[in-house]
């Protein structure tokens, strides 16, 4: 039998078209404290949602990430984008990524989701101790932590009804988005979107339990 848990996360799927209603602020509330409750290394708890209501941030994302893809279509088209041999492939996918990237600013409630920029960790202290030469693993625990922190947010947005798309395509058409932002003591990771869905996404397939498990 399949259990509550299970369905919900069965029927979650990406949401791009929302009704025009807005979320209630409780909604949020409760989505913003669940994702408050995921692990974090150490409970450092680093991860922060920004939600923007501000037309005049919105639009000046509108105006970068147009720039920015018309920049990347007329370096395509002047032959200039000397690593790529098939232009025509790399036009396709700058032009969907637009589309799924630009949907978020007429979405009912829209976030950028990152991290606090002045959380340790383990490997940043050896790091610092000069133990280990890098400190990339830093970053993983952030990028996870960001992620379990957003599952819980939009599970729990599915449980109300709600639809939910986190992205991270705006972040190539938008390389300054804290600046943007105004936002200078977190480094955002991606935006998540959420609003009464008004779409239901064609079906789509996933793998299996054979194919992304193995015992070693
Ligand atoms: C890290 C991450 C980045 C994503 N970036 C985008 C994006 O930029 N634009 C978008 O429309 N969807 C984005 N998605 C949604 C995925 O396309 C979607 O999750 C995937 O196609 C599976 O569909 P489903 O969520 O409906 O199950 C992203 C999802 C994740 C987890």
């Amino acid at each position: 039998m399949t259990d509550g848990f299970e369905k919900l996360v069965q029927s979650r799927r990406s949401i791009r078209r929302y009704k025009p209603d807005i979320p209630p602020p409780q909604w949020i509330e409760t989505m913003v404290t669940c994702a408050a409750l995921a692990p974090s290394p150490s409970n450092s708890q680093p991860v922060r949602f920004f939600r923007i209501n501000s037309m005049e941030k919105k639009n000046a994302l509108r105006s970068v990430m147009k720039q920015r893809y018309q920049d990347f279509l007329a370096v395509l088209e002047s032959g200039r984008a000397e690593k790529t041999d098939s232009p025509k492939k790399i036009k396709n996918l700058i032009r969907t990524y637009y589309r799924f990237s630009t949907f978020m600013l007429d979405a009912p409630a829209l976030f950028a989701v990152g991290t606090v920029t002045d959380v340790s960790s383990f490997s940043k202290k050896l790091f610092a101790a000069g133990l280990i030469s890098g400190e990339s693993r830093g970053n993983t625990d952030l990028d996870v932590t960001v992620g379990i922190a957003l599952n819980s947010f939009i599970l729990k947005a599915q449980e109300l009804g709600l639809g939910t798309c986190i992205l991270t395509g705006p972040m190539t058409f938008v390389p300054n988005t804290e600046k943007i932002l105004g936002i200078n003591d977190a480094r955002i990771q991606c935006f998540v979107t959420a609003g009464f869905p008004d779409e239901i996404p064609a079906c789509i397939t996933r793998k299996s339990f054979a194919e992304i498990y193995r015992e070693i």
